[in-house]
């Protein structure tokens, strides 16, 4: 089958658009034909080998976390899909593999895919919505009425995640340039600072949440537009010593973790607040729970471009320019 493969590790480096064979069928396992398949910044930090001690993945490997397909063949013991439905997932971190024609993934971590949606606007949902899901509801316990500060509100979790927000009853304020004023308002956000002209740190106070996606300064910064008990929930990190041990990595990468977030959990514990790492994780049955949000209207997906199969190497530069508004996606089938 075409797959996109990267045969070794290189920032920036090109990747083999070449022939992999057919994955392997596991017993609780759903083969899926792949149709479109969502480009996330974790695609090009895996690329550039930047996830090299957490996900020590064997190469080749075939890029791509995000997947919207049709079920084709199922394992012996899958229960809940059978042959010509249309699911969504985001494969475990161990197998991905969604820029190809196919993929075998477990059934716990695949789900249907909402019916008001097209293959494209599925695929754009998987990772980034369990993302935000496990940011704000499972972390978070983000709760009606609180107030939540979600960063970069125009990109790809962000958008998704003022909807969760907004959803669960939150007030929500975010992040974004002037350019997106409109887009992060038109998903719900109640304020927004518009970052070419203010400064967060200096608008925004008394929050119970903040969910991160951007780099150490807004992260420190954040600190301060806690309240007293808040939390400090950061994807694109530091990581920390729980995340270490919740992926199984050694005593030494343990160590490694608690010190690279060191300072942060000092001027957090300084400032009476809290500050964890997430790693989001596949999860089907908490995807299940966004595609009847999604099919329900709470919650829509914001797709920027969809590039053919071909041109997901231009997909992934697009996305690395930072500046993409929602998601990309490629279309595979
Ligand atoms: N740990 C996890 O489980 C996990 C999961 C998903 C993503 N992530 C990480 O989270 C980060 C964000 O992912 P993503 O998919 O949302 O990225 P993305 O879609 O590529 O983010 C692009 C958006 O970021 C906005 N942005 C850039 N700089 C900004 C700033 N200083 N302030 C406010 N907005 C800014 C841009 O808006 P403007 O053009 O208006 O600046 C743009 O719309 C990445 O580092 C990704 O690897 C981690």
């Amino acid at each position: 089958m075409k797959a996109l493969v990267v045969d070794r590790y290189r920032k920036k480096g090109a990747l083999r658009f070449g022939d992999m064979p057919e994955p392997e069928l596991r017993d609780n396992d759903v083969l899926v034909e792949i149709h479109a398949a969502g480009v996330n910044p974790l695609d090009s930090k895996i690329r550039d080998g930047e996830f090299k001690l957490i996900l020590p993945y064997r190469l080749p490997l075939i890029l791509g976390n995000e997947v919207a397909g049709v079920v084709v063949r199922v394992g012996s013991r899958v229960r809940r899909f059978k042959p010509g439905q249309e699911i969504y997932a985001r494969p475990d971190k161990a197998r991905i593999g969604t820029f190809a024609e196919f993929i075998a993934m477990n059934e716990a971590d695949v789900a249907m895919k909402p019916k008001t949606l097209s293959m494209e606007e599925a695929a754009s949902i998987p990772l980034v919505g369990l993302t935000a899901w496990q940011g704000l509801v499972e972390r978070a316990n983000l709760e009606k009425g609180q107030r939540v500060l979600i960063h970069a509100g125009s990109g790809g979790v962000g958008t998704f995640a003022i909807q969760l927000a907004k959803h669960l009853g939150a007030t929500v304020a975010t992040t974004t340039s002037t350019a997106n004023v409109d887009l992060v308002k038109s998903l719900g956000a109640d304020i927004v600072i518009d970052y070419k002209k203010e400064d967060f740190e200096k608008v925004l106070s008394g929050y119970d949440v903040v969910l991160n996606s951007l780099g150490k300064d807004t992260l420190e910064k954040s600190l301060s537009v806690l309240k007293a008990g808040g939390k400090l929930i950061s994807i694109s990190g530091p990581p920390d010593a729980e995340f270490a041990r919740d992926i199984g990595a050694s005593w030494f990468l343990q160590q490694v973790m608690r010190l690279l977030s060191f300072g942060i959990r000092k001027k957090a514990k300084r400032d009476g607040v809290s500050y964890s790492f997430l790693f989001m994780r596949a999860n089907g049955e908490q995807l299940s729970k966004i595609t009847s949000l999604v099919e329900s209207g709470v919650i829509r997906p914001v797709v920027d471009r969809v590039f053919p199969f071909e041109a997901t190497q231009e997909a992934l530069r697009y996305i690395e320019t930072g500046r993409s508004k929602g998601r990309v996606v490629v279309r595979v089938k």
